[in-house]
């Protein structure tokens, strides 16, 4: 039941005292959902579960009986619904089992010099009640840790059958240990379980923290503080941060603090800061990834305005005298990364950025013609529809400033228009297509969100939603 816990985070973290720009909320719900999902799982494994060879001696008057108990199998399991809780105290969780009852059967062979033995057992093991205290934690690397705290097993009873060989004999010195054997059983189970968790935090500690998105960015997850746990939820919050692959620099801003309201109808909630955009943003921005080179070439064929001097003379009349009938190139860049900004309902990005003008002469020689500063504010909204992100965004404000000229002064009004009028025809009805149609949730190994909503909050996004977890099957 743990284990299905620790299935959930790993899922959900795919994953210095900074504020976290990636929150993940783990819900009472979200809790219960998943120790179900893992109960299933474990009843599951059960039947074709592989119990280890057993052996040992028995000290006996006449000296000592070695045994060998082989091929182990569960025959049956009364398997109650554990419970698991949020442990406040330990910041980690608290499982608990009452009732547990197994019956398995195996071959038994015994060696006492040189009488050897064998036959068959049934034992029953009646009513262990287990309790288990797991603490979670952030090692030095911001990987999550888990580990072993409390330990508590009791076993009511256990009752051994031994048949064939000489039961005789062997069944009432069974019956003789028998409080041993109880015992021996019960002191087995903790040290099991611990064994079990060592193993999760070992496969926790093999988990990437830094993962590469695409060629140029990568997004570190790792965790900006300790796990926070409450009665009713486990917070993680993760750094979030994507960096340029090129020159993993800072950027300019820091990750403000944020609090996801609470949503304990849902199994979990991700709160994705601003923050984490605009680290995105300005990781490509400093790759130099922002930047682009347009000719006319790459205008549309039916576009009445072409990207030569004949056809921008309609706009900078100069260029018609000083440059006649020369093609021209566009030299396009930010001049600072674009900021996203979150708003309850709407979000905002301004883009500041720059076109450089060049004359192209038919020997290949080109010429500056002149700089423009082109500023423009964006708002736009998000949705989950149909398991999709989804999206549409307007141009809000555009502004355009002759920064430098080689051809003179001239005004950017009809410029401006023009430009405006490419935008709200051209360009955002392609942009809105695209986000309209949308991109899927994360997809995970084990899993999928389900009954998804996004909520567009002062300074984050916040996305709560069930999931649906394969274990089993
Ligand atoms: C972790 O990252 C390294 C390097 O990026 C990669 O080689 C390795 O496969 C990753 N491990 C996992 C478990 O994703
Ligand atoms: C428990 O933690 C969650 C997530 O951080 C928070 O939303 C909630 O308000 C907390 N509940 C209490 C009772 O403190
Ligand atoms: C420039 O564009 C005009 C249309 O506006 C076109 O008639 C003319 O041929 C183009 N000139 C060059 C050099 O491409
Ligand atoms: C290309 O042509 C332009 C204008 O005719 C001239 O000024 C320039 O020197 C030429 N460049 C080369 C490399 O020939
Ligand atoms: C557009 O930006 C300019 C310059 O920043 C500002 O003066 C103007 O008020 C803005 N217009 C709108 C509609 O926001
Ligand atoms: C919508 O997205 C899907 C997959 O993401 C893609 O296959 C499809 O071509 C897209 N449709 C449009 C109209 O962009």
């Amino acid at each position: 039941m743990l284990f299905s816990v620790v299935v959930l985070l790993l899922l959900l973290s795919c994953t210095s005292g900074e504020n976290p720009a990636i929150q993940v909320i783990l819900t009472n719900k979200g809790l219960q959902y998943g120790k179900h999902a893992g109960a299933g799982w474990v009843q599951e494994q059960l039947g074709s579960v592989t119990v280890p060879d057993l052996s040992g001696d028995i000290g006996v008057l006449i000296g000592s009986i070695h045994y060998t108990l082989t091929g182990i199998k569960i025959t049956q399991c009364d398997f109650p619904e554990p419970s698991l809780e949020f442990f406040q105290d330990a910041t980690g969780f608290k499982a608990s089992l009452s009732g547990l009852s197994v019956a398995l059967t195996g071959q038994w062979k015994t060696d006492y010099g040189i009488i050897h033995d064998r036959g068959t057992f049934e034992v029953a093991i009646f009513k262990v009640d287990l309790l288990s205290v797991v603490e979670l934690g952030r090692d030095p690397d911001g990987r999550l840790s888990v580990s072993s705290i409390h330990c508590e097993v009791q076993v009511e009873d256990v009752n051994i059958q031994v048949h064939g060989g000489a039961s005789w004999i062997v069944q009432p010195i069974v019956d003789h240990f028998h409080s041993r054997i109880r015992a021996d059983i019960e002191a087995g189970i903790c040290p099991w379980l611990e064994d079990a968790i060592v193993d999760l935090e070992l496969h926790l500690q093999a988990l990437n923290v830094s993962f590469d998105v695409g060629e140029f960015l990568s997004l570190e997850l790792p965790l900006s503080s300790s796990p926070l746990v409450n009665a009713s939820a486990l917070n993680l919050g993760l750094k979030g941060e994507f960096y340029s692959v090129k020159t993993h620099t800072e950027p300019p801003f820091e990750a403000q603090p944020f609090t996801m309201p609470p949503q304990p109808g849902y199994m979990l909630s991700v709160g994705l800061s601003e923050f984490t955009l605009n680290s995105a943003s300005y990781g490509c921005f400093s790759s130099g990834l922002l930047q682009a080179l347009i000719d006319d070439s790459m205008i549309p064929p039916g576009s009445p305005v072409r990207l030569n001097t004949t056809s921008m003379g309609r706009f900078i009349p100069q260029l018609l005298t000083m440059f006649p009938d020369l093609l021209m190139k566009l030299q396009v860049y930010a001049r600072e990364a674009p900021m996203f900004s979150f708003q309850p309902e709407a979000g905002k990005l301004s883009m500041m950025g720059a076109v450089k003008a060049f004359a192209v002469f038919p020997n290949g020689t080109q010429t500056p013609l002149f700089t423009l500063h082109s500023d423009s504010l964006f708002s736009g909204k998000m949705w989950i529809g149909g398991g999709r992100v989804k999206g549409s965004m307007k141009m809000d404000n555009l502004t355009l400033n002759l920064a430098s000229s080689e051809v003179g002064q001239f005004s950017t009004d009809s410029l401006k228009n023009m430009l405006e009028m490419a935008m709200k025809m051209l360009v955002l009805p392609k942009i809105n297509k695209i986000l309209s149609n949308g991109t899927d949730l994360p997809r995970m190994k084990y899993g999928r969100l389900v009954n998804s909503v996004l909520k567009m909050e002062e300074g984050f996004i916040a996305v709560s939603s069930d999931a649906k977890v394969f274990l089993t099957g």
